[in-house]
Formats: C-alpha cells, structure tokens, sequence
C-alpha cells in the first residue's frame, strides 16, 4: 500500500483484538509477535475500514507490563486482512518477556513468549508441545487451555490448524458457512477458531512454531494436484487464497509471506546444541497419491516411482545438508504424515502416508544413517491416534536396526471424544509390530529433552465433545542418547 494513507488512530466500533494475539519464531534474541484487527470478524473487511492502520507494540521483561525493553509501530494492511507481523531483535536469550499491542484508544490482551538460549552456552533441558488436527466441530479445544498451562519453551503445531469443509448440523460446535475456496472464506473459517478462548490462551501463554497440512487447504491435496475432484487450475486459485490466510493468521516471519500460491515454511529452530528441529512441509511439494489415492490399498508399481516427491528436491537437499553438519545432541524431523510403514490391514496402507512415497522414505532413511545423524527424532500429526513407532533401516524388515524413533501425536479435537484402544488399534499393532502404543482419546504430546534422554509425555483427555476434561499423562515412552527406540516408562 505504496503511498496510503496511514490511520495513525483509527476508532473500532468495537473491540479490535477479538482474534487474540499469538507469538513465534523465536530466536536468541527474538520473535515475531502476532495480531489480526478484527472488530466484527465475520462481516466484510472483519469490520475494519479500507486503509491501513497503525497498530504499535511493546514488549516488557515483566509480567507488569511496566519495564519496557522494545517497543515499536507496524502497519495492518487491508490487503493482508489487518495482520500484524512485528518481529522483534535485541533481546536476552532464554527469558520470558510479556508483550501487548495498541491501536486507537484499544488495548489487547497481554501475551507471554520466550527466547530460545544462546547458541554456545549448554543447555540443560528443553521441553516442548506438539499439537496438531483441531476440527473445531468435533469439540472443545479443552487441550489449549491445559497447554496453557504447561511449562514448556515452544508449541510446535504439525498441521490441520483449520477444517475447510461446510458446516454440518448434531455435531459438538458448527462450523459457519460453506467449505472454503476464496481468501474471505478462508479468512472467515480462521476467525471462527481464533475466537477459542482456549486456543487463545495457549497462544498467549507461548511461542509458536507452525507448519501446515492438507485441512488449511483441502482434504488430501497433493502439492498442485486437487485434494477431491476440483479441476488444478481452481486449486491454484485455492491454494493462492488458503496460504494467504494462513500466513495472515499464523506469528510467522515476513520471510514466509506467500507468493501466490507458494510458501516458504520448512525452517529449523535450534536450542543450543541439544535440540535441533527441522519443521517441514509434506503438502506443497508432494506428487500426487499413488495407486487411484486409496485409503487402504494394496502398493502398486507408482509407490516405488525415483520421481515421487514427499518433500521435493529443493527440500530435500536443506534437509540432508542441514543434518550432515549438524552438532544437535538431538535431531528431530517436526512433520505432518506417519513415516513407518503401517499395514492397516494385510498388505492394505494409506497412500496418503510415507507408505505411499517408498523411494522419497528411502532417501530419508538413507539420508540418516550415511551421514550418522545423531538420535534422529521425528514428531508426526495427521492421524488423530497417538502411536509410538521405530523406524527400521529396511523399514518393513523388522531384524534390520532400529534408525529413527517416531512420536505421533493424537489431535486437539479431530475424531472427537474416541475411546483408548479399538479395532483399528489391535490390528495396527497386530501387523506392525514395531508400533508400540495406539490410544484414540484426544490431546497432545510433551516432550522433556535432556542430553541423556528423550521422553515424550502423552497428555490425553477422556472426552472433548463437552468442554471441562481433565488431562492426564497417560503414558511416557523414553529414547535414550544413542541409543534408537522407546521403551514405556
Ligand atoms: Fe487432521
């Protein structure tokens, strides 16, 4: 918006930060810091005039909001719905600072984030949450409230942030209005989400670092290939609108604002020299599904196609450069679908998995022991279930040894309430036998990294399809260093 005229102090109607405020990205010595002015979030323009506005921020070292340490102005644009992406530097490494913004006479709500500690120094202990799959209709977000309330340094979200889909009737919350193609629709659906007072307050409470999966878009969609029957030149279109809203709502760096339908998101995030994660994006540069899609299929010849893609070339390449010379102690791939082969019934798998992208697994496989990574870590969403699994160097030749251990994390919401072990489950751990945990009950995984040890909390809920479920640590699997596995704890 060359040359627009900047409202220095714009008046709302109503209150501007009803969508939150939400933080990201943090580095040693910063973060971004994230809003969307929205006064009326489901009428035209979410209520806001069309021009852009002054929206100024400040951050504080206490919890007071009264020692200022950075402050600053950044502009919400109509043209990218009135979101803010302020990213702030200079700060001390491994602290919690508190921020707020202001527009107009209007203040928002208080957020908490934290820097990440200084490359050289030692770090003792890092702890993070891993999320994924909140369809809103399936329940409540009663896991973001108890999220918020964990004591972890970063939220790492693997996906399905939003559900694309119209509206349906008996179910525990509704979606408002039809599935979504354009930007206001996809706008529209995010807004609906981010009124959550749960989701909400798990945002104040953390920083964030995302990545999408297929539902930010569409069901089962593959890099530019339609997801269910749409012609490709309307998924462009899609694909162009989805990931402009998700970057308008998600406390992502400048560095991964869209171009067109294209978005920049695999990226690491290192804490010291324990933890590196390599955040990765499964969907936009995927081929398409082999064998017809199917959802339980036996493998055809497409599955070992050379020029399959899971992460595509360019991908790749950063991730396998960036392992071979990493220094982590601990090395984890934060992605979105199952990597270890899984047998859904004899000879049946998902194609929509790494199980439908044999070589691209391969490649990962061979990418992690040729260049000895050290204790190889992958954290998955995408499937609802909680499962534990170990990744074999011939994935499916269960005496080769163990390369990988993979932490599937259940979703927030999606399959509501569930029950803890059901037929899917005993068959899951009947043909798979490196799978060692199956739960489909509802929440999210901590994860409590040390020199010594990797242990992963499983943090369930009993039910989400009413609001108020406790949280328990149902069970923990622990990786020791150097040595690749779970073992129940
Ligand atoms: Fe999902």
């Amino acid at each position: 918006m060359c040359g627009a005229r900047i409202n220095a102090a714009p008046r709302f109607l109503d209150n501007p930060f009803k969508l939150g405020v939400a933080s990201g990205e943090p580095t040693q010595d910063g973060f971004v810091l994230w809003t969307r002015l929205a006064p009326s979030p489901f009428d035209e323009m979410s209520g806001m005039p069309l021009e852009p506005v002054a929206v100024e921020w400040q951050v504080t070292s206490d919890e007071g909001m009264s020692k200022v340490v950075a402050e600053g102005s950044a502009i919400a644009d109509p043209t990218m719905g009135h979101s803010v992406h302020a990213e702030v530097s200079g700060l001390e490494p491994h602290r919690h600072y508190w921020y707020q913004f202001r527009a107009g006479g209007e203040i928002s709500p208080k957020g908490r984030t934290r820097t990440l500690p200084a490359m050289g120094g030692g770090v003792d202990v890092v702890r993070i949450g891993v999320v994924s799959c909140q369809k809103y209709e399936h329940g409540y977000f009663t896991g973001f409230q108890h999220l918020s309330r964990e004591d972890i340094d970063l939220v790492v979200h693997l996906g399905d942030y939003i559900y694309e889909k119209k509206g349906k009737f008996n179910q525990p919350r509704t979606h408002r209005g039809g599935t979504c193609y354009t930007l206001e629709e996809y706008r529209a659906r995010y807004a609906q989400y981010k009124m959550d007072a749960d989701l909400q307050a798990a945002h104040a409470a953390h920083p964030w670092a995302v990545s999408f999966d297929d539902h930010e878009v569409a069901n089962d969609y593959a890099g530019a290939d339609e997801g269910n029957g749409d012609p490709a030149d309307e998924m462009t279109g899609r694909r162009t609108a989805a990931y402009q809203a998700y970057y308008e709502n998600m406390p992502l760096r400048r560095a991964a604002k869209t171009n067109g339908p294209y978005i920049s998101l695999f990226r690491r995030v290192y804490f010291g020299n324990l933890l590196a994660i390599n955040i990765l994006d499964t969907r936009q540069y995927r081929s398409e599904q082999p064998c017809y899609a199917g959802k339980k299929v036996e493998r055809c010849d497409e599955v070992f196609d050379e020029k399959a893609a899971m992460l595509g070339m360019a991908q790749e390449k950063w991730l396998y450069d960036g392992l071979g010379v990493s220094r982590a102690r601990w090395n984890t791939l934060a992605q979105q679908v199952i990597v270890a082969p899984r047998q859904l019934a004899e000879n049946r798998y998902s194609m929509d998995k790494w199980d439908g992208y044999e070589m691209p697994r391969r490649r990962l496989i061979r990418a992690l022991e040729e260049r000895r990574v050290r204790n190889p870590i992958i954290l998955s969403g995408d499937n609802h279930r909680h499962y534990v699994a170990e990744i074999k160097s011939k994935p499916e030749d269960q005496e080769t040894p163990i390369i990988a251990t993979e932490y599937i994390g259940g979703s927030i919401a999606s399959r509501g309430d569930g029950s803890e072990m059901t037929n899917y489950g005993r068959r899951i751990l009947k043909f798979n036998p490196h799978f060692k945990y199956f739960c489909d009950q509802r929440g999210y995984l901590v994860c409590t990294i040390t020199p010594t040890q990797w242990r992963t909390d499983y943090r369930v809920m009993t039910y989400v399809e009413r609001p108020g479920a406790p949280i328990e640590t149902r069970v923990s699997f622990v990786t020791q260093d150097g040595h690749p596995g779970a073992t129940k704890v």
